[in-house]
């Protein structure tokens, strides 16, 4: 291997590949990257170098060795070249090449790292597919789209630290061998070998974590941290993912607003009195029958259940006299026009939902046709009178079951006639959430954000009541952003009284023991003089995956994990050695 060569400033290289430009025409220059491209044209030979920050064309004329090693140099390997920034000739500059105008003679070139033929070229298009990129990341991770997203990534997390540190927040480092944080999720656990039997738990988030350091006076706390969370995966969702993570003492819902709207001003460089809409909780399930409504296009759902009940059609009929739901969206004409063929498809949409199919009839000219029309008296056709276009409806005696479908429809229907604006970020408050949900198997309640939440302080003799059908309509000081469809972050003012937080753990039927075992240390905390406090925690990755104008979480992590929670990279989890089994006293059973 020979001798590399050392620029002044002490690196292989002395400017990067993709900072070149007309400016630096007759410069000498030392560059070091990877091989893109070679073409031999038989008396020109063409090298397109890469680094980090582009491409540049590379010319042999003043080569002084012999060519013919240009043919050992496979794509991908490493190479430093010695040679003169030169104008290209006239005609041959590329102008999709930032670089296009200059080109750079090479006079010597040393090979650094001979690659071998890799398993796919990580430029233009891939042509591998999902699971192969992930086995070799590191080759995926070369691409431009990679690459950029993770130096998007990094300078957004200097910008929120500029905004917390402005505004004299402290980021403090809370530990990962830790103790059950309960976000709804399974924990992931890491058994002890000093104390067998015994396990940690990763973080599912700092959430009591935080609560202490209030408690311990740190009074704005944050941290750019790692959660873990055993749940089934989504595009949006990974086991292991970060969190921009805040706390404040003595501080309020509006408090929070104020400040997550200064970050999402910063980061989406939005106009500079920008403050995040609000939307109460029901007002976003009644008008989108989501918690998290895609608010680029309007197409909101309209309550019809008390059109029907006695207009002949038995479904809607019986659903709207047993309490349930039915909600109806009309489309335009001029939205979109849908044959048979694509309505008989919309039940596909609201299958994985719950929903049995979705009914719908056509307006022409104050006709109506096919589906249910038939069922809509003359005196019902008034309060259709929108014009002409589709009508389509979902229902179920669930509530729930009605919301989901109609949520699922509007979106497909956004994407389909092409309603969703491209190219801009919708923001929500969503507040007023309920403090629990209901859940009709188990017979009781679960946190709806999790056990720390206040309720409100008009709701807070009702809790302390201790009925648990009261529970059920108590509002939370909770709230959630939402972008574009998105939960960015979540958040809520704390319970911070022992009485109320054991309270609470009683209808969320821990029993004394386990509230005890599980959050004892941090019920006695409570009891040393607690700021009242609140706070939040924007989904990092998600605020990425906005940003950077993708839909794969994956895109944004530099080492994800699949659906499956697998690392394939590295080939994790992996099976355990039989001598880590038996120093943690752990034994597999068949
Ligand atoms: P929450 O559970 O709502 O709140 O999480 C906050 C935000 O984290 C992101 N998020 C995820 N991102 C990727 N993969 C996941 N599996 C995942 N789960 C959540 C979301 C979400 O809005 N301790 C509370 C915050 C608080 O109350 O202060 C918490 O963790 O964007």
């Amino acid at each position: 291997m020979s001798t590399p060569f050392i620029a002044d400033n002490k690196l292989f290289k002395s400017i990067n590949c993709g900072d070149l430009r007309a400016k630096n025409i007759g410069e000498d220059v030392v560059l070091a990257g990877w091989v893109n491209k070679y073409r031999n044209l038989g008396a020109l030979h063409f090298i397109t170098l890469r680094d980090k920050k582009g491409l540049i064309q590379l010319g042999f004329e003043n080569f002084k060795s012999d060519i013919s090693i240009l043919k050992d140099l496979s794509l991908e390997s490493v190479i430093q070249v010695k040679g003169k920034v030169c104008k290209r000739p006239d005609g041959a500059e590329n102008k999709e090449m930032i670089t296009g105008e200059v080109e750079v003679q090479v006079e010597e070139l040393k090979l650094l790292s001979k690659a071998e033929e890799v398993p796919f070229l990580p430029h233009g298009k891939i042509e591998a597919n999902e699971d192969l990129r992930l086995k070799y990341r590191y080759l995926d991770l070369r691409s431009n789209k990679l690459q950029s997203l993770l130096s998007l990534r990094s300078k957004t997390a200097m910008k929120i630290r500029n905004v917390l540190y402005q505004d004299d927040f402290t980021e403090v480092e809370t530990p990962i061998l830790y103790k059950t944080t309960p976000e709804g999720a399974r924990d992931y656990i890491v058994p002890s070998r000093v104390h067998p039997g015994k396990v940690y738990a990763l973080p599912q988030s700092p959430q009591t974590l935080k609560q202490l350091l209030m408690i311990a006076g740190t009074d704005k706390y944050f941290q750019i941290c790692k959660c873990f969370r055993d749940e089934d995966l989504r595009a949006d969702r990974q086991p292991e993912f970060s969190q921009i993570d805040i706390e404040v003492s003595f501080s309020t819902a509006g408090y929070m607003r104020k400040l997550a709207s200064k970050i999402l001003q910063e980061v989406f460089e939005l106009e500079s009195d920008f403050e995040i809409p609000v939307m109460s909780y029901s007002d976003a399930m009644k008008d989108y029958g989501s918690d998290k409504p895609d608010i680029r296009f309007d197409l909101k759902h309209i309550d019809v259940t008390s059109y029907f009940g006695k207009s002949g059609f038995k479904t809607f009929d019986d659903i709207s006299n047993s309490s349930g739901l039915i909600k109806a969206m009309f489309i335009s004409n001029e939205q979109g026009e849908f044959a048979r063929k694509k309505i008989d498809a919309f039940a596909e949409v609201v299958r994985p939902y719950g929903g049995k199919g979705v009914a719908w009839f056509k307006v022409n000219d104050g006709e109506l046709t096919g589906g249910i029309s038939k069922f809509i008296s003359e005196e019902l056709k008034e309060k259709f009178n929108l014009g002409n276009g589709l009508w389509v409806f979902c229902a179920d005696s669930k509530e729930s079951v009605t919301h989901a479908c109609a949520n699922a429809l509007r979106l497909h229907l956004g994407k389909t006639c092409n309603l969703i604006k491209p190219d801009v970020y919708k923001f929500l408050w969503i507040n007023d959430w309920p403090l629990f949900e209901y859940d009709e198997d188990d017979k009781r309640l679960y946190a709806a954000h999790h056990p720390f939440t206040s309720p409100k302080i008009e709701d807070f003799d009702k809790f302390l009541s201790g009925d648990l059908e009261v529970a059920k309509s108590i509002r939370a000081e909770a709230y959630d952003v939402v972008c574009n469809g998105y939960e960015l972050a979540g958040g809520s003012v704390r319970i911070y009284d022992t009485k109320m937080q054991s309270q609470m753990f009683k209808y969320l039927d821990f029993s004394d023991e386990e509230a005890e075992h599980l959050f004892g240390f941090f019920i006695e905390a409570l009891k040393y003089g607690t700021p009242p406090h609140a706070g939040m925690a924007f989904g990092f990755d998600r605020l990425i995956m906005l940003l950077g104008k993708t839909e794969n979480i994956r895109d944004v992590i530099a080492f994800p994990k699949t659906s499956s929670a697998t690392d394939l990279m590295s080939s994790s989890p992996s099976v355990a050695l039989q001598e880590q089994l038996r120093e943690l006293k752990i034994q597999i059973s068949k």
